[in-house]
């Protein structure tokens, strides 16, 4: 009897050890969603959807005019976090208390955590972003909170026209826009790409200042001498070199390790099963692949999905029905058939998104997911024939709509974001991303 089941065993094992490394052994949901990916793949491979190590800087998409070095990455993690830099506050109260990441928190996929992000003007943190108020000395007009939802900044590697209707940058969709480059896009005159434009003018636009005076007193001109040494010293602590510093630490916020990156570089346990029928219902019976594309899952192309506007959520500031923003791709370019379409954004991290959409009109995924399978415009406002011809019923399944909506939550969620990207300091060593004396405590930077 022992030598049977020896015997047993051993068969067991050999057959486990040889099995392996045929094809029959194998899931057949990998097979599928190699098969999936590669027939979506313009090239034909699935390296079309992998994303570079975030240490392998010379991979990374970047603006030639703004080279990729660690020493600009690491100068730019703390500026993008700095309160110091924001030292041109409406009122004395908002001095120094703001930086990019009050609206764009690496907690919450960097996204604000609530449904609009106010920096200057804003006071509190809550927990997460959510707890953010209007400080009542400041009127609505005066406050720093824009008419839409703030993009996430991860992945924008893969963005070469920024912001939802993709004003700037020199290149990309943008070419032949010229005669539109006014007021803060004529920066897209010094030919950069979408990042290095934007960021100069976001500084401004967010009330940040960035010269001589400024580096030496927060404690950063040693690190813009070692990022710019090619910049001459009247040259080198500028809102340029600013913008350079931060686009180029944003460029290497890759969610590279989340479950489907991993997969796709050949760790084919990384998903679950429902989040390998989950990617099979995205790449196949939900179209999403249709508008999401590339390592990202964005594109720079702009449709009507009829979703409303920020104006429509109870609480949102500054902003109303004839906001020029609502118009989307049109408000840029003045043209009848870009109106009320926006830009296709990155998917990945969404699970710690608390709002969707640039209207923040969608709160969980679940719905998002209906959203999409019902395909029936919400916003009144929106011409029927600007909406996107790819927004239609899809008639998923109820567990279709359950394995897309956890291939959304996890199988695209990087796990190790906020250790990876946030800073443990900022020069100036003050209290961050917010730094009024109730997000002082809230941020467990006071007592
Ligand atoms: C008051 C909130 C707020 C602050 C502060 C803020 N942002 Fe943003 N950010 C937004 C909003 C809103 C958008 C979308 C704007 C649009 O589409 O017009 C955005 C978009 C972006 C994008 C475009 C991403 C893409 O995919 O196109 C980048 C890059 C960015 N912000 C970087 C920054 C940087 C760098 C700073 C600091 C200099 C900053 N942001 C400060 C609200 C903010
Ligand atoms: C017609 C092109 C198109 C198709 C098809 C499409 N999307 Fe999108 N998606 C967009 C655009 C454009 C937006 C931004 C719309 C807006 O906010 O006005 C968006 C937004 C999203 C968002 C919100 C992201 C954010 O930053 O708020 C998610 C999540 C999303 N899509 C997932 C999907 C899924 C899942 C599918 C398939 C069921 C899908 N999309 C199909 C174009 C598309």
């Amino acid at each position: 009897m022992k030598t049977l089941h020896l015997y047993v065993a051993l068969v067991a094992v050999l057959f486990a050890a040889y099995g392996c490394t045929t094809d029959q052994l194998r899931n057949p949901l990998d097979q599928k969603l190699e098969t999936a990916l590669k027939g979506l793949s313009p090239t034909g491979d699935l390296d079309y959807y992998t994303m570079p190590e975030t240490y392998d800087l010379a991979s990374i998409p970047q603006d030639p005019n703004n080279p990729l070095l660690k020493v600009k990455v690491e100068l730019g993690k703390m500026l993008f976090f700095e309160p110091g830099i924001g030292l041109d506050a409406v009122h004395p109260d908002g001095m120094q208390t703001y930086s990019c990441a009050s609206c764009h928190l690496p907690e919450c996929g960097f996204t604000p955590g609530r449904i609009q992000g106010i920096a200057d003007g804003g006071l509190y943190y809550g927990e997460q972003g959510e707890g953010r108020i209007k400080n009542p000395h400041y009127a609505e007009e005066e406050l720093d909170a824009q008419g839409l939802r703030p993009l996430s900044v991860l992945n924008v590697a893969y963005v070469t026209n920024s912001t939802w209707n993709g004003r700037f940058g020199a290149g990309g969709v943008n070419v032949g826009t010229e005669y539109a480059w006014t007021g803060q896009t004529e920066v897209n005159f010094l030919g950069f790409s979408g990042l290095e434009s934007q960021n100069i003018e976001g500084l401004i636009l967010h009330r940040m200042v960035i010269n001589k005076d400024v580096t030496d007193s927060l404690g950063y001109t040693d690190l813009f001498d070692a990022a710019f040494p090619e910049f001459p010293p009247e040259e080198r602590y500028t809102l340029q070199t600013g913008s350079f510093a931060i686009s180029a630490y944003l460029r290497t916020l890759l969610t590279n390790q989340a479950p489907f990156q991993r997969w796709l570089k050949g760790d084919l346990d990384a998903m679950s099963d429902q989040e390998k029928r989950g990617a099979l219902v995205f790449f196949g019976k939900g179209l999403c692949y249709r508008c999401h594309k590339g390592p990202a899952l964005n594109a720079m192309e702009f449709y009507a999905l009829g979703v409303k506007d920020l104006y429509e959520q109870e609480g949102a500031y500054f902003t109303g029905p004839d906001d020029p923003r609502n118009l989307g791709r049109g408000s840029f370019t003045g043209k009848a058939e870009d109106m009320y379409k926006f830009k296709v954004p990155q998917l990945y991290n969404l699970a710690h998104y608390t709002h969707f959409f640039h209207g923040s009109s969608v709160d969980n995924l679940h719905d998002l997911v209906e959203y999409f399978d019902k395909g029936v415009p919400e916003n009144p406002n929106v011409p029927e024939e600007q909406i996107a011809l790819q927004l239609h019923p899809l008639y998923l399944s109820d567990q279709e709509k359950a394995d897309l909506e956890v291939f959304l939550k996890t199988g695209l969620y990087d796990p190790t974001v906020v250790e990876r990207y946030k800073p443990d300091a900022v020069m100036s060593g003050m209290c961050f991303p917010d730094n009024d004396p109730v997000s002082r405590i809230q941020l467990g930077c006071d007592e």
